[in-house]
């Protein structure tokens, strides 16, 4: 039974992890080895119920759940791994949160290979319901069924890959939209502020309700196939990350955090903000929906 949850890196992932763990009565403990201060303004002002601790150990000896999320780099995931090897307790799962990296390299030559998968989560990840699940063949039997249970009891929607496979499945599709985006912003098709409300007025609407392969039996699939038929070739096939993007780095224009990217931004707490509450709002709707088609 999973009771003791332990996060590692209490950064945007992990801070919002431990909140979702802390809101549904789990005891949490939260490692930062090194922005402690900044965790624990934030436990405060929300008045959660998370342990913030320095030291691994402190926060793995007694969890039957490590959920990794320190900064996307071998260089400080293995080394993490390796010192789990002594700490953990027997039966733990240990998860992952990387966007990129693939199970088998993180598993690779580690004691308790068969006991870590990845638990992709998407930011604010105590918002979104999407959890993506992955494990390799040797994983324990069992342990992505109970992590999908556990999710699913506190409202998330899990999905279990079949394959582990790079980018999973959510960061595949919004990377082929990003580099479609790109294509016609650098071909000047349309600016950045068309093709965005092109995806927020119009396809991601659907997307909120139904996905491609239901959207695409609602059009028909002779339609569909002529459309992807005349269409395909015409995409852009490009390996690189996009030109635009590129050259906003080269000129220190990082996104929000910077106060500009494709857009110019006052204020980064503003901007962050005004997203989380359209976002709560939209899945208040959402729920609200979902009660009244079922008839609650
Ligand atoms: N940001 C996202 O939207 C997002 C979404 C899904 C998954 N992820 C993945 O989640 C993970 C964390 O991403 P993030 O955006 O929260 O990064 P972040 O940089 O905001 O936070 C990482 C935290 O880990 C801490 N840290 C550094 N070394 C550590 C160590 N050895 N052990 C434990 N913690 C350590 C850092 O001090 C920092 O507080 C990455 O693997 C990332 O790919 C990110």
């Amino acid at each position: 039974m999973i009771t003791h949850i332990a996060v590692l890196g209490a950064g945007t992932m992990g801070f919002s992890i431990a909140k979702l763990f802390a809101e549904h009565h789990y005891s949490v403990a939260l490692y930062e080895p090194f922005s402690l201060q900044a965790a624990r303004e934030r436990i405060s002002q929300e008045a959660l119920s998370i342990h913030l601790v320095s030291e691994l150990e402190e926060a793995v000896s007694n969890a039957d759940l490590v959920i990794e999320c320190a900064p996307e780099t071998m260089e400080i995931k293995q080394p993490l791994y390796r010192q789990l090897t002594t700490l953990l307790k027997q039966e733990a799962i240990v998860a992952s949160n990387t966007s990129t990296f693939s199970l088998q390299q993180l598993a690779d030559g580690l004691p308790y290979a068969d006991r870590i998968v990845i638990a992709h989560f998407f930011n604010p990840a105590h918002l979104i319901p999407l959890v993506e699940l992955v494990g390799l063949a040797n994983t324990r039997p069992g342990i992505l069924e109970v992590l999908a249970e556990l999710l699913r009891q506190m409202g998330k929607a899990p999905v279990v890959l079949s394959k582990d496979i790079p980018g999973f499945i959510a960061n595949r599709l919004q990377a082929a939209l990003l580099r479609e985006a790109n294509f016609l912003l650098e071909n000047g098709i349309a600016g950045a502020e068309e093709i965005d409300s092109v995806v927020s007025n119009g396809l991601g609407l659907r997307w909120a309700l139904r996905g491609p392969f239901q959207i695409a039996d609602l059009g028909g699939l002779d339609i569909w196939s002529k459309v992807t038929g005349h269409l395909f070739p015409a995409l852009n096939n490009g390996t690189e990350p996009p030109a635009s993007m590129i050259n906003h780095i080269a000129r220190g224009e990082l996104g929000v955090k910077s106060g500009g990217g494709y857009y110019t931004y006052s204020q980064q707490e503003h901007a962050n903000g005004q997203m989380m509450k359209e976002l709560q709002q939209l899945l208040a709707y959402m729920k609200h929906k979902e009660e009244n088609d079922n008839g609650i």
